[in-house]
Order: structure tokens, then C-alpha cells, then sequence
């Protein structure tokens, strides 16, 4: 099995390699209660170049359950690259002197591979555009793990935004490396990549594309919804022209299995009505939880 150095897209991992990151993420449960000074000599940098909470302060809880130390930026504004025009090339150069490990969240598509390249440490894409969020696919597929009790088997609903959503293609591409069915439900103007549903049909995936809730509800053992990408349309009536269309109401969770699960990567607008908060299928609080395990297990995995 390949060492894990850099995590940029899920498609640098194999199936063994994620099956080593979920175990010791359940390994890290109990760390993450007791805390341990594992990685007390290393120092993590978080430049987010966009808005975040809970991926920067599940990373930051993760490193200090670990022993480790935190620096960075949360807001570009207060960067020399947002305010002075410096280089995401020479930030990099920068920060590598001061870090033992970047995380990195930028609004531009092939970004966190860009800073790579640049850089003399290990760098972990936290949200690079509309392309790719790793580290959420790995705690999403943990949750579904933990919650399931397998991945294998299940038939999964990913609802929402599928075109903008960088969540739900880093989820399908990891999806690929499972035995799974997959309904693939957003308006027609947001449908999934064809390059992931191809690869997920390759993988030899049961998937299928449908254009309602309904469809997406009935017989799913996860649903998981995501967020209209409103700021990364380029044209706001293309928005407005599916606002609100995919959403999920107490009525929708009636017509779920019992034991289903929602998930979602947060944070929500209005597709999760807060009446079915307290419904036994919302795990989506509880998910949140898991991205401070899985993301001990990446940091711990790659730094020692
Ligand atoms: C997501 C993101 O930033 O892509 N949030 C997260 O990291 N949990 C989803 C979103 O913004 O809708």
C-alpha cells in the first residue's frame, strides 16, 4: 500500500488506502476523547482563501487532540495573497518554512494540486473550487460506515447540487470503489459530471439519474443532501430558477425507511426543513463529529 503524502483528490487513493483511513479513524474515537501528544512536534498551516467552519475548525480540533500545533489564515482579507496580490506559488514557498503540513481551501478548480506542486510538504485539499473535497468524501464515508455498519450493499441517494457541489464528486468518485446502487437526483440544469457517472458505471455501479425527491426517498438507505452552490453560478437567475426545488420536509421523511439515514456536508440554506431535525434519520450533527476522527486519522497517517 502506497504511503499517503498529499491528499488532493479522492482519485489518488485506492480502496485499500481508504480502507486504512476509515480504521484508524474508528482507532481514533478513543484518542479523540483521552487526546494524545502523537504529533506534538508538528505544525499544521491552514490558509483558507474561502469561507469555512466546520472543514478549518474540525482540521485545527484535530491536530490539538493529536498534540499538535495550529497556524494560518482564516480570512484571505488579512493575507498578503488577498490584500497584496502575492502568489498562491510564493504563499506556498512561504508557509512551508513555517509548517509541517498545508491545509488548503481555495476557490479556484486544480488549486490544491497547484500548491503541491509548489510545495516541500505534504499539502491536503480542503475544497479546491467546484471540483473536489477529499477529506469530506472520507468522513462522509466513514459516517455512512459508522452508521450503517457497512458501505457495501446500500443504495444511496446524492441530492441536491451535483454539478457545483464539490462534495458530491469527490463522494461518487469513492462511491466508485464500493458494491453500491446510486440514484443521482438534482434539477436537469445541475445533473452530476458525465465523467463521474461514467466512472462510477465503469466501477460496474448501479446508477441512476433521476429528476425528484421522491424517487430519491423511496428505498434509499442514505440520502445525502446537499446545498444549492449559489456563489459559484455565473448567472444568479440560473439560481433562482431552482431554488428551493430539492428539499426534504417531514413529510418527505415519512415516506423514508426507518432506519435510513441523512446526511448532509452542511452548512444547510433551506433543502433540510428544521422540523425534521429531531427525526430519527437525521444524522447530519452527528456526521459532523466524524470529520474530527477521520481528519486525525489523514493528519496522523501522513505526518508519522
Ligand atoms: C461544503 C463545502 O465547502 O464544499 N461544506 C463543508 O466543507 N462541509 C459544502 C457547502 O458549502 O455546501
Amino acid at each position: 500500500m502506497g504511503r499517503i503524502y498529499n491528499l488532493i483528490s479522492i482519485q489518488d487513493l485506492s480502496r485499500e488506502t481508504i480502507d486504512l483511513i476509515l480504521d484508524t479513524a474508528h482507532k481514533m474515537e478513543s484518542v479523540a476523547a483521552e487526546r494524545s501528544n502523537e504529533l506534538s512536534n508538528k505544525i499544521m498551516a491552514v490558509l483558507f482563501f474561502e469561507a469555512s467552519t466546520r472543514t478549518r475548525l474540525s482540521f485545527e480540533s484535530a491536530m490539538l487532540r493529536l498534540g499538535g500545533s495550529v497556524l494560518g489564515f482564516a480570512d484571505v482579507t488579512t493575507s498578503s495573497a488577498g490584500v497584496k496580490g502575492e502568489t498562491l506559488a510564493d504563499t506556498i514557498r512561504t508557509v512551508e518554512r513555517y509548517a509541517d503540513i498545508i491545509v488548503i481551501r481555495h476557490p479556484l478548480d486544480g488549486s490544491a494540486r497547484v500548491a503541491a506542486e509548489f510545495s516541500a510538504i505534504p499539502v491536503i485539499n480542503a475544497g479546491s473550487g467546484a471540483e473536489e473535497h477529499p477529506t469530506q468524501a472520507l468522513l462522509d464515508l466513514y459516517s455512512i460506515k459508522k452508521m450503517k455498519g457497512k458501505i457495501d450493499g446500500l443504495f444511496i441517494s446524492l441530492c441536491g447540487d451535483l454539478r457545483y457541489g464539490r462534495t458530491v464528486h469527490s463522494l461518487g468518485m469513492a462511491l466508485a470503489n464500493y458494491d453500491v446502487s446510486i440514484n443521482l437526483a438534482a434539477p436537469e440544469s445541475l445533473r452530476m459530471k458525465p465523467a463521474i457517472v461514467d466512472e462510477m458505471r465503469k466501477a460496474g455501479l448501479k446508477v441512476r439519474e433521476v429528476n425528484s425527491m421522491d424517487e430519491a426517498l423511496k428505498d434509499a438507505d442514505v440520502v445525502y443532501m446537499t446545498r444549492i452552490q449559489k456563489e459559484r453560478f455565473p448567472d444568479v437567475r440560473e439560481y433562482t430558477a431552482v431554488q428551493g426545488k430539492f428539499r426534504i420536509d417531514s413529510d418527505d421523511v415519512a415516506k423514508m425507511k426507518r432506519d435510513a439515514i441523512i446526511l448532509h456536508p452542511l452548512p444547510r440554506v433551506d433543502e433540510l426543513d428544521a422540523s425534521i431535525d429531531t427525526a430519527p434519520q437525521a444524522k447530519y450533527f452527528d456526521q459532523v463529529y466524524n470529520g474530527v476522527v477521520t481528519r486525525m486519522a489523514i493528519l496522523k497517517l501522513i505526518l508519522s
